[in-house]
């Protein structure tokens, strides 16, 4: 087995923008995808569906590197827990970087993090682990971004924005400066974000409000 050998747990369309992150960077070989039981022997975009869920013990057994690829769009509890349970078995999950991201030297991305195609993620910002940062969203300097949480496509955190675990900002969605977001919220498309978040909840428009 070559060590560079990635398999990817989930295959849908998050699925397939992570093979062409993967592909881009090219770093890792796609071994094949862990998804569900009637799919086993089907292709996502080339790759072969080689297993499920009840393999990944003798996947992670061989020396296999993995990257979640089920998507995040608010409710990742399934995300978070493949995520930690194939951690506790030593597995190595890797950052993928796009060849087309910008990442500056003087930042920190966790295991198990993409950054997507045409993300920029300025100095001092620290993503940790098992997070998205999807195609072309912008975290400007000294963000924090904690486990589990996912800046969609075109979002704009601006400097020393602090986002708690397992939340989502929205695709086109501005937050202020310096603002902190509560664990597990959900920032919907386009909101923008004026005032710290202090509760989770759905959360709408401009300046944004809860639903
Ligand atoms: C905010 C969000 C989570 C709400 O989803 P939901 O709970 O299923 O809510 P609904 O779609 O039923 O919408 C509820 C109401 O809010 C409105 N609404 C939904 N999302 C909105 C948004 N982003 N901005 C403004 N209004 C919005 C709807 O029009 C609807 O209004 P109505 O009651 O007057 O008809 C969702 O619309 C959203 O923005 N998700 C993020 C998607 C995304 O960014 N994906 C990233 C892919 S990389």
């Amino acid at each position: 087995m070559n060590k560079n050998e990635i398999i990817l747990v989930g295959g849908g369309g998050h699925c397939k923008s992570c093979v062409d992150v993967i592909e881009s960077e090219g770093k890792y070989q796609i071994k094949g995808i862990i998804d569900l039981p009637h799919l086993l022997g089907t292709n996502t975009l080339g790759y072969p569906i080689i297993g499920n869920d009840d393999d990944l013990p003798a996947f992670i057994e061989k020396g296999y590197s993995f990257l979640i690829t089920m998507g995040h769009l608010g409710h990742a509890t399934r995300r978070n827990q493949l995520f930690d349970s194939i951690a506790s078995m030593g597995a190595l999950m890797p950052s993928i970087i796009s060849s087309s991201a910008t990442v500056s030297n003087h930042s920190s991305i966790g295991n198990g993090t993409i950054i997507m195609h045409n993300a920029l993620v300025n100095a001092g910002v620290k993503i940790a682990a098992n997070c998205i940062i999807n195609s072309g969203a912008i975290i400007e300097h000294d963000v924090c971004v904690e486990q589990h949480s996912h800046i969609s496509t075109g979002a704009i955190l601006n400097g020393d924005v602090h986002v708690r675990s397992e939340s989502l900002i929205g695709s086109g969605a501005t937050v202020k400066n310096g603002i902190s977001i509560a664990k597990s919220s959900l920032i919907g498309m386009g909101a923008v974000v004026v005032k710290n978040i202090e509760n989770s909840g759905t959360y709408i428009g401009n300046p944004a409000r809860k639903i």
